[in-house]
């Protein structure tokens, strides 16, 4: 018997849904060779769900996410709902589900494919041997403490405990044990108090349940430079949840394009939220030139980390590599071949088909 996966799909505004609905029928396609049966539901969040109900997170949409096995999301926002003015985002629903759903670990994995080296701003040398996780801390932080705004005066609060502190990063540290076994805590301790109590509590954690682990402290201004510098160096990264945010679309250009970079969110359960790491491109949306390969890879970590399914997790990835190495590119790719590389500009759908084809191998 086939096991069935309850998947919530939230399109949500801009490029979201083209690039959600590629990746839907792209497991589709992937279920009858891996015995799955998925049943997929959608709900509105962000934008669409301000002008369907007034709320970015409807009622209906955070109840079906906390039933789901797991989540798939497009991406949230637009110029039609960015009124600095209004007390109602479309972000606002994405921050409140993370927090809602107890998402505290977010994982942002930055692979180089080599067919995309000459997609990065960055010289190849430099980008040899990168393989990085970022594990950024999603429900606490700048993003969550007291605010207050309205008058003249406005402030955010940055508050940690040591026990938000201790979760993510021993998600953080059993990943590094995983794979080469380095983590990089980055934080502001020279200045910040938060960070202070971040840096002890990293150490004391790793010393006592880590000791196998290689630890750096590293500060987060310095962090950026070196992440361009060197990035080869990184195993995992460990931070606090606005340095997270800030480092990833940076790290993110080291794989070319911020059209490339999945996400994993997790908590303590295998539920999970898994969205592109990319915005939802108002400029491009309705257009057909996406690139859905970031929600694609999205659903591949969603089979990894919360379906189990690590075989058509594989199956996934290895189909959007041999995409690439066919020389397919979305425009957000193109232009940039290889020296003896032929591109050929396809769009969303048609990179969707050719990753899909791939997928039980019949093209290659
Ligand atoms: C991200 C995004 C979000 C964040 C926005 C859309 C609220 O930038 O997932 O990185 O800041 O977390
Ligand atoms: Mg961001």
């Amino acid at each position: 018997m086939p096991n069935t996966y309850h998947i919530v799909l939230l399109p949500g505004d801009g490029i979201g849904p083209e690039v959600v609905r590629e990746t839907r029928i792209t497991l589709e396609a992937l279920a009858p060779l891996y015995d799955l049966t998925f049943d997929f539901t959608n709900y509105p969040i962000g934008g669409n769900a301000i002008d369907e109900t007034g709320s970015p997170l409807p009622d209906d949409t955070l109840a079906a996410c906390q039933q789901a096995d797991a989540i798939l999301l497009g991406a949230v926002g637009g110029p039609k709902w960015a009124d600095p003015t209004k007390s109602v985002q479309p972000e606002q629903g994405l921050l409140k589900l993370r927090k809602a759903l107890g998402l505290y670990a977010n994982l942002r994995p930055v692979r180089i494919f080599p067919q995309l080296t000459a997609a990065s701003p960055l010289r190849p040398e430099i980008l040899q041997g990168v393989d990085l996780l970022v594990v950024r801390e999603l429900t606490g932080g700048l993003y969550f403490g007291p605010r207050q705004e309205g008058g003249e005066e406005a402030y955010d609060t940055l508050i940690y405990t040591r026990p938000e502190v201790e979760r993510v990063v021993r998600v953080a540290a059993r990943a590094a044990r995983q794979r080469r076994g380095k983590l990089t805590s980055v934080d502001k301790a020279n200045v910040l108090a938060s960070s202070r109590l971040w840096r002890q509590t990293v150490t004391r954690l790793m010393a006592e349940a880590f000791p196998d682990v290689t630890l750096e402290h590293v500060l987060v201004d310095a962090m950026t430079m070196h992440l361009i510098r060197r990035p080869a160096d990184f195993d995992v990264i460990v931070s606090g949840n606005m340095f997270g945010d800030i480092i990833t679309d940076e790290a993110a250009m080291l794989a070319g394009s911020m059209g490339m970079l999945p996400s994993a969110s997790l908590g303590d359960g295998a539920r999970g939220l898994y969205e592109p790491i990319h915005g939802s491109a108002p400029d491009i949306a309705g257009q057909g030139v996406a690139n859905p390969l970031a929600t694609i890879l999205s659903a591949a970590m969603m089979l990894r980390h919360s379906l189990g399914e690590e075989d058509a997790a594989r199956a996934i990835e290895s189909a959007v590599a041999r995409a690439l190495d066919a020389g397919y590119r979305t425009p957000d790719l193109a232009g940039v071949a290889e020296p003896d590389q032929t591109v050929e500009v396809v769009g969303t759908e048609a990179m969707g088909e050719i990753v899909r084809s791939y997928l039980a191998g019949e093209s290659g």
